[in-house]
């Protein structure tokens, strides 16, 4: 990982080959700024208004500083409405600094901003930025393309007083390396990461940070009754795997369960997606990675919580053993489902992994899973569907993201919509109708949860980007690891 340090002195006069001033829209007077530009003979400025440099979000401008000062490149990044907007862009400037840093070939650089409030939650936000900024996946790639960047360090400017400034930077790196672990995954292709390797990472992870794992196979699945993730797994060679993590600390106050879908790759099954629409579907494990990378890091950080991580593994394929339309499955809580339309696989297999987390009686259940395109219809392509059965747990894990930066809007679970998933021959079918899509499968899950606080994220759209922004590089983004331990932190104190 990055070499991360907070710095007090003057970063004008810092050993790096690069600094990065961040400062938002119409922030070029701001005393940092105004204090460069008088080193600089105001050049600043003049470059500023050649280049049109306003700070907006996403806007850079770099240029030599001749000698004057001892970094030789200055860049400005622009950060919008910092004042406003303060952690969540100065997280995505930080990334777009260290990304522009390391594409000028520098080895150390500085990172400082201004008007983005001096606490210590901004010096947290922007080290994240500057961490995830420098994530690549190249495990796959050969030739110059391979060659790691030469940044090596980089130097963050707080303010000279800023009390917690360790604590943060070390929340900062758990949170980073928790989301890298989930965008590692999430980036494998799915002839790599089949259901026993994502179970082998979880496994290896959570040895080191002492939480205990318990994989289950086809046989003892079997054993307890899933028969809906049995049906899903049904027509894949591969060897579905049910991963439980557990972290249980002796001081545990709370007990919570988190659930990922962890489709490794959805075909769609009979009900066969087109190319274009199964492209991406390596990504469809998106929720076990970012739950799996969140409950490791909660262990690492001893956090004094009870943490359940459970994701039910396997593709969802086509094949001469697979689940069909019209089948009957039976669930591991005993209820019946007809399928009729195999691509909507995610639902099921979360059902059954809901019904073993009742079992551990859960003060709260969240489950996190790439389950709708009709989500991504909703919403877009970068804020997740929030839906709750609890008001209290809605507010409090949106708050949590908020201060990840992660957008989560939340839907309605309409009883009306719930009709159309009756069915003629059992006691529910998997799929309602195409409006609402994903307000249908959330109701889906209601219907096995019960009466526990939970909360279903359907992170179908920010899971993966296909457009560089800030610290989210192309690929997967490690999306929702973030707010969930930030959650557990909340949770612990
Ligand atoms: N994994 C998909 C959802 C998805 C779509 C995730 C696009 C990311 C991008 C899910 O299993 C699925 O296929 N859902 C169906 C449900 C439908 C059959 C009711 C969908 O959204 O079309
Ligand atoms: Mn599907
Ligand atoms: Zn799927």
């Amino acid at each position: 990982m990055l070499d991360l340090t907070v710095g007090h002195g003057d970063p004008l006069t810092e050993p790096v080959e690069l600094l990065a001033v961040i400062c938002g829209d119409g922030d070029l007077d701001q005393p940092l700024l105004k204090q460069l530009d008088d080193r600089l003979e105001g050049l600043v400025r003049r470059a500023a208004a050649e280049e049109r440099f306003r700070g907006k979000l996403g806007q850079t401008l770099s240029f030599h500083t001749r000698g004057a000062v001892s970094p030789r490149r200055l860049l400005l990044v622009g950060a919008g409405a910092i004042a406003r907007e303060g952690e969540r862009n100065l997280r995505v400037a930080a990334g777009s600094a260290v990304r522009a840093a390391a594409a000028s070939g520098a080895t150390r650089a500085s990172i400082a901003w201004c008007n983005a409030g001096g606490g210590a939650a901004a010096l947290e936000a922007a080290a994240e930025g500057a961490l995830l900024g420098t994530y690549r996946f190249d495990k796959y790639l050969t030739g110059e393309r391979a060659q790691h960047s030469n940044l090596s360090g980089v130097t963050l400017h707080a303010p000279a007083a800023l009390e917690g400034a360790e604590q943060a930077v070390a929340r900062a790196r758990s949170t980073a390396r928790a989301v890298a672990r989930a965008r590692d995954l999430v980036n494998e292709p799915a002839g790599y990461l089949t259901p026993s390797r994502i179970a082998a990472s979880a496994e290896s992870w959570a040895r080191g940070a002492g939480l205990t794992t318990e994989i289950r196979g086809r046989a003892e699945c079997a054993a307890l009754g899933m028969g809906l993730f049995l049906g899903v797994a049904q027509g894949s060679d591969e060897e579905p795997r049910f991963i439980h993590l557990s972290w249980k600390p002796t001081n545990a106050r709370r007990r919570v369960v988190l659930i990922g879908k962890g489709v490794t790759f959805d075909s769609g099954g009979l009900s066969l997606k087109t190319n274009e629409g199964m492209l991406d579907m390596k990504t469809d494990m998106a929720g076990a990675a970012a739950v799996l990378a969140a409950t490791v890091a909660a262990g690492e950080e001893k956090l004094p919580i009870e943490v359940h991580a459970l994701a039910a593994c396997t593709e969802n394929m086509p094949s001469g053993r697979s689940y069909k339309l019209g089948d009957v499955l039976r669930s591991m809580d005993g209820r019946t489902v007809e399928i009729n339309n195999t691509d909507a696989e995610g639902r099921l297999t979360l059902a059954d992994a809901i019904t073993f987390g009742l079992r551990l009686q859960p003060d709260a259940l969240l489950d996190f899973a790439t389950l709708t395109g009709a989500c991504m219809v909703a919403l877009g392509p970068h804020i997740a569907g929030l839906m709750s059965n609890d008001d209290a747990l809605a507010g409090e894990f949106l708050a949590a993201a908020e201060t990840a930066g992660e957008e989560m809007w939340r839907l309605p679970l309409p009883p009306r919509l719930a009709e159309q998933l009756k069915s003629e021959i059992a006691d529910m079918r998997n799929t309602g109708e195409r409006w609402g899509g994903a307000l249908t499968a959330g109701l889906f899950l209601k219907e096995f949860v019960g009466a526990t606080p939970w909360v279903h994220v359907d992170i179908a759209g920010p899971s993966s980007t296909s457009k560089e922004f800030g610290h989210l590089g192309k690929g997967g983004t490690g999306f929702a690891a973030s707010s969930i331990l930030r959650y557990l932190r909340r949770n612990s104190v």
